[in-house]
């Protein structure tokens, strides 16, 4: 296994193969306070989307047409760009996977919303699972409660890595979290949706004391900058 990740505050990461540089959620500055970096510095050659809410696609249109990377999103996502004009936009839907150059990618359940920012119906929200070609597997859960079908993940085997929201208000927590690392069979996790507004302020580190005590599962808490280095 060899992957590296890189958060950016919020929900937004850049996950690097090795061959390729995938970003996840952009979101930089100015209109995410606690990101490390402005759009413009950042680097891509996929850019996977969750859903539509302003703070998970705010940065995607400006990021391909700069970069010319690859938006995979679900198709409503994928429609609303076309509208705008952006090209090299592959849609999924959930359930639904498909081989890219990084590897699979299959679009999860998540429960939430995903109207995108001008009010468009952005369809179904959704979580990334993620097989890269080495054969890591990663799931970035999304803006999402906690689900039973998070299950069919862990009896599929589980993950190398779960990226798991805990701010709670719009997502799960930190206590549904936990359940969700377990029932996702995560051997690792880092969690993300918290501490950008006072609204999602969470112990990150309180947080890994509790999964490892519990579970027994390590996490990692990231300050926005660091990389993880599986
Ligand atoms: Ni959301
Ligand atoms: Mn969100």
């Amino acid at each position: 296994m060899s992957f590296s990740l890189t958060w950016h505050g919020h929900a937004t990461f850049t996950l690097y193969t090795g061959e390729h540089k995938l970003v996840i959620d952009p979101f930089f500055k100015p209109n995410n306070p606690v990101a490390d970096i402005d759009a413009g510095q950042a680097e891509a050659d996929f850019i996977l989307l969750t859903h539509g809410h302003g703070d998970h696609v705010a940065d995607a249109a400006g990021l391909a047409e700069r970069t010319g990377a690859t938006i995979i999103c679900n198709f409503e996502i994928q429609q609303w760009f076309e509208a705008q004009g952006v090209e090299n936009v592959h849609p999924l839907h959930i359930g639904g996977g498909n081989n890219f150059d990084f590897g699979h990618l299959k679009l999860t359940i998540a429960h939430h919303g995903s109207m995108l920012p001008d009010g468009t119906n952005g369809g179904n929200p959704a979580g990334l699972l993620i097989a890269l070609k080495d054969g890591s597997r990663i799931y970035f859960a999304g803006d999402t409660a906690l689900t039973y079908d998070m299950k069919l993940i862990g009896e599929a085997g589980g993950v190398d890595l779960a990226v798991l929201p805990i701010g709670d208000n719009f997502t799960m927590g930190p206590h549904d979290a936990i359940t969700a690392a377990r029932f996702c069979g995560a051997h690792h996790v880092i969690p993300c949706h918290y501490n950008t507004w006072p609204i999602i302020e969470q112990d990150g580190a309180g947080f890994a004391d509790k999964l490892k005590t519990t579970h027994d599962i390590d996490a990692t808490i990231l300050a926005p900058g660091q990389r993880y280095y599986s």
